[in-house]
């Protein structure tokens, strides 16, 4: 049997999870109207990732049995609003199936577009671009149309199953061993 036709060797799933939070990433929340425009979804997300300058595209993935899937696929627009270093309590409700997510969650509204988070420091108003198939997962392409940028505070920072905020920023130096 050459290495090709191999089977692939099995990765342990803790292991995989516990080695992928040794990225560090930002955290967002996903928004958007269903297509009837009579409800709404959010959900925070860790998955966000810069594509493309030109066109301007984002992405981000969707765990197939997240209530909010099915309104995601079919919405018209979406919103992904990246959270504030004081914003702990916006992500725990957005990663919440089931809650309340709308109580008390200050959102604005914009003529045309979807609506964002007021608590937000950037929102990326996306338009779909593409929908991928992936695993037990789905990627969505948004083309960004419009930038809210509010900005004025650190981001909110998930790094090995914990929220983090960054420090101020220190030079690192190019440490050359003689
Ligand atoms: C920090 C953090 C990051 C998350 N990132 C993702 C993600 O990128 N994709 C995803 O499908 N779920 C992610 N989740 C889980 C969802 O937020 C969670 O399953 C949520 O309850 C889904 O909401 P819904 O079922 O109401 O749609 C994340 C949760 C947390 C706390």
């Amino acid at each position: 049997m050459d290495s090709l036709s191999a089977p692939l060797p099995p990765i342990d799933r803790k292991e995989f999870r516990s080695a992928l939070g040794l990225f560090p990433t930002g955290v967002a929340v996903v928004t958007a109207n269903a297509p009837d425009g009579l409800s709404r979804i959010g959900m925070t997300i860790t998955s966000f990732n810069s594509v493309s300058l030109d066109p301007p595209l984002v992405l981000f993935s969707i765990g197939k049995t997240a209530y909010s899937l099915p309104t995601l696929c079919d919405a018209a627009m979406y919103s992904i609003n990246i959270l504030g270093a004081e914003h702990q309590h916006i992500s725990a409700r957005f990663a919440t199936s089931n809650g309340d997510k709308w109580t008390g969650t200050d959102v604005e509204h914009h003529d045309g577009l979807p609506f964002t988070l007021a608590h937000s420091i950037v929102a990326f108003q996306c338009v779909p671009y593409a929908q991928h198939d992936a695993g037990d997962h789905v990627i969505f392409v948004g083309r960004v149309v419009r930038i809210q940028r509010r900005g004025g505070t650190a981001p909110l920072v998930f790094f090995g199953g914990s929220y983090a905020a960054l420090q101020p920023s220190t030079p690192i130096s190019n440490h050359q061993e003689k």
